[in-house]
């Protein structure tokens, strides 16, 4: 029996499938950060920017379960404990004794930003193989979180 109903090449699909469990990686990552700057901030902000940072979570969490379940449709395994994304996440840690609001905001726009890198790089991969289908599914991953970047600029007015 086939482990997969994709029609693309094994060589193909291990590929995707590697970049998308490094954006998978990094995705996990990205869900405790920014429930580290919820529970943590405070400030002038607080009112508008506590529960957005929950929806970062919330997003991502979601895009996460996304992302390894297309692995798993591509015929390979998906990654995910914590000591695998300690060691192998792209992005910096999230430091644990900042709590003013809007250096929350630029913390969490720089780990996005790079997160955007990520799903970038991945979609090229999906590109390259003529993987129209998780090349869709990596763009509105970056759609979403381009949007969640700007919330994140213009709160820094910049
Ligand atoms: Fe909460």
């Amino acid at each position: 029996m086939k482990n997969t109903p994709s029609r693309l090449p094994e060589k193909a699909r291990k590929q995707i499938s590697e970049a998308l469990c490094a954006v998978l990686t990094d995705g996990l990552d990205l869900y405790t950060q920014p429930k580290v700057a919820h529970w943590n901030i405070k400030g002038a902000h607080f009112a508008a920017l506590h529960p957005l940072f929950d929806q970062f979570a919330t997003d991502q969490a979601a895009n996460n379960d996304e992302v390894a379940e297309r692995v798993r449709t591509l015929g390979f395994l998906a990654v995910g404990t914590a000591r695998h994304v300690a060691k192998k996440s792209r992005l910096p840690d999230y430091p644990q004794n900042v709590t003013a609001d809007l250096d929350h905001v630029a913390l969490l726009a720089e780990r996005i930003g790079r997160h955007l890198d990520g799903l970038r790089g991945a979609r090229e991969v999906a590109k390259k193989h003529d993987d129209e289908d998780t090349f869709d599914l990596l763009t509105g991953m970056v759609e979403q979180f381009e949007k969640h970047a700007w919330f994140l600029h213009a709160t820094l007015g910049n």
